[in-house]
């Protein structure tokens, strides 16, 4: 009975106040909802809107992104972060050209199965496509049932999330799963918000025990309380005359098949490398340095900037280097920091 209610009022609340009109709410497709619930997965709609339009755009369908190469994906993802999940867009269009014939699964167990594709994915994209009666859980959904429920103790532990998977499946209505999904999504990303939450107009205020306690605050998701590594970068950016040298990474790192400038963690390394292709640095220009952050991660960059006489040959080994043409840019991938230490050479 409870049960019935609450997704009732979540349900009613949709028709009145839930996003409708998103872009990947249009014509809707299970390729287009996959690529917004991976786009979704770390970054806000406000933010996601412009790259997934761009997206779309470049790629259509299925087809389109069938014939894609990495670096196209990641020319489109460059700035919006979290660059694996460009790298599972990939893997996944080929793994659905080798075992689907071309067509994005509908079966959950195929679905699971696919790279940066988890439960509440996989929940998300068959309901909100075919109205599958699969249950989603992101951050949006577990901070709503700890306030309703007033459930204490860390969100991230296993025993918590093992309880609310129960609890929202339990209240996962069979018919219109879609619209609910995108209710409780919704209701927790406007109304209940993680600071102040909008408790006076939320259809569920009646029975919320967070809310009864009027202590919205004691419940809440934990952020990662990691302390951040800090890390300096030098950049060294070669520049002759509209170009600059940058080389695609092939660490295991966060910035992986994106371009760079070379980078190194000590000034002193940077200068050797500069000796190993004579390079005269005698004359060279330091701009202020960039911060950035990651989740687990302070980076600061020191952009050193050295104007060559003549487009010299640099060692590169991994053969991953080219000269980037300020005035005609190659379709690359870019880390944000370094998209923005470009604008500055412009
Ligand atoms: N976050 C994850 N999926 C979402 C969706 N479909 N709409 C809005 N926010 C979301
Ligand atoms: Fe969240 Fe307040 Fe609604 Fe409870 S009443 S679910 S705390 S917005």
């Amino acid at each position: 009975m409870t049960f019935y209610v609450f997704s009732q009022l979540i349900l009613n609340w949709y028709h009145f106040n839930g996003r409708k009109n998103l872009p990947w709410q249009k014509d809707k497709t299970l390729y287009k909802v996959w690529i917004s619930e991976i786009m979704l997965q770390q970054t806000q709609v406000k933010t996601v809107i412009p790259y997934f339009k761009k997206f779309i755009l470049k790629f259509p369908n299925l087809k389109f992104l069938t014939n894609s190469t990495l670096n196209d994906i990641l020319y489109l993802w460059s700035g919006l972060g979290y660059y694996k999940r460009a790298k599972n867009i990939y893997k996944t269009s080929k793994i659905i050209q080798e075992k689907f014939n071309g067509k994005f699964p509908r079966n959950i167990s195929d679905v699971l199965k696919l790279p940066g594709i988890g439960k509440s994915t996989a929940g998300a994209i068959l309901s909100f496509t075919l109205n599958y009666s699969f249950s989603v859980l992101d951050g949006n959904v577990k901070r709503i049932l700890i306030r309703y429920y007033g459930i204490l103790g860390c969100s991230k532990n296993i025993k918590t999330e093992k309880k609310l998977w129960n609890i929202i499946k339990n209240i996962t209505p069979i018919h219109n799963t879609g619209n609910f999904n995108q209710g409780i999504i919704d209701l927790g990303a406007l109304i209940c918000t993680n600071c102040n939450p909008k408790c006076e107009i939320c259809p569920l205020k009646k029975n919320c025990v967070a809310y009864k306690e009027k202590a919205w605050n004691r419940y809440f998701l934990e952020k990662n309380k990691t302390i951040k590594l800090k890390k300096i970068y030098w950049f060294i950016i070669l520049r002759f005359k509209y170009k600059i040298w940058m080389e695609q990474n092939n660490t295991k790192n966060i910035w992986n098949n994106l371009f760079c400038f070379p980078s190194f963690e000590k000034r002193k390394y940077a200068i050797e490398w500069l000796k190993k292709n004579k390079i005269n640095f005698k004359k060279n220009k330091t701009i202020n340095s960039f911060n950035h952050e990651f989740t687990h991660l302070k980076i600061q960059a020191k952009p050193i900037i050295i104007e060559l006489l003549f487009q010299q040959k640099i060692i590169n080994i991994q053969k991953t280097g080219i000269w980037y043409n300020l005035k005609k840019p190659q379709k690359i991938g870019l880390p944000k920091l370094v998209e923005k230490i470009i604008t500055l050479l412009i």
